[in-house]
């Protein structure tokens, strides 16, 4: 099984390997969306922390994880304890503000939950204090300027594989910055700290795929919230 050199010495090393091995047969249920499980010819890891599907100047959608492991929310929780330091690291060190404050804000998801949408990746949900609203997914009406929403993601394959994937974010800019993102800027930090993509930024087309999907939730502002069964209320 290949573990990345910087979980090898720690001692949560032990707790995943014992997770991952109840994972196979574990009975209780999984936390993961519709069309999350199946296998494609893919490979399993993402090199750098990232891979787009499609040109890699232009993606098309996500790369998506091969073969993940189906886990419990409480595996899924348990995995997350282990590796969250090592990701907020990781994405603090592309020197966006966001990436490296994400994990001092509310967490909008009871567990990290499989998100077919992203790559079959599991996923978390974090809102800044302004973006307070998005906890009311939807009846709060558009969310104000300075609202950040951050989705950190991580893998985990069925052969035990286990590995920070791309934070997520997007971030209400001032009226007029975008009509077609309903002035949010999306931007992808690799799990290896780099920044990948942004509207309007570096990489802008990068992102385009993004917009195109959460085009579907204009009316809801662009965002399509927590699934209900994993949604909570900090
Ligand atoms: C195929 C559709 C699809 C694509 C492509 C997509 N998303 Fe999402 N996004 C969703 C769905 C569905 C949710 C909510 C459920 C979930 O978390 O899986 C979501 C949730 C989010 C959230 C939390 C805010 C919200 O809407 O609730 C962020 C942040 C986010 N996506 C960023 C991105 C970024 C950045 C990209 C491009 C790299 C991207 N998304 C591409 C469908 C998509």
């Amino acid at each position: 099984m290949a573990v990345p050199k910087w979980v090898q010495n720690t001692s949560r090393l032990a707790v995943v390997l014992a997770i991952l091995a109840g994972a196979q047969t574990a009975s209780s249920q999984p936390v993961t969306e519709p069309g999350f499980s199946g296998s494609e010819a893919s490979a399993a890891a993402e090199p750098r922390g990232y891979r787009f599907s499609g040109p890699p100047e232009r993606p098309r959608r996500h790369f998506r994880v091969s073969n993940p492991a189906i886990l419990s929310a409480a595996e899924a929780e348990s995995i997350y304890d282990g590796l969250k330091a090592e990701m907020a690291r990781r994405y603090a060190a592309s020197g966006d503000a966001a990436a490296a404050s994400y994990q001092g804000w509310a967490r909008f998801n009871t567990a990290p939950y499989g998100s077919s949408t992203h790559g079959r990746r599991y996923v978390n949900n974090y809102a800044n204090d302004i973006a307070r609203g998005y906890g009311k997914a939807g009846t709060a009406g558009r969310l104000p300027v300075g609202s950040i929403v951050a989705k950190d993601s991580f893998i985990v394959t069925e052969k035990g594989e286990v590995q920070p994937g791309p934070l997520y974010v997007m971030e209400k800019m001032p009226a007029g910055f975008s009509y077609v993102t309903g002035d949010w800027r999306y931007s992808v930090i690799t799990g290896a700290g780099e920044l990948a993509g942004r509207t309007e930024g570096p990489g802008a087309a990068r992102v385009e795929f993004c917009i195109a999907c959460h085009l579907a939730r204009e009316k809801e502002d662009h965002l399509f919230y927590v699934p209900e069964s994993f949604r909570s209320s900090p």
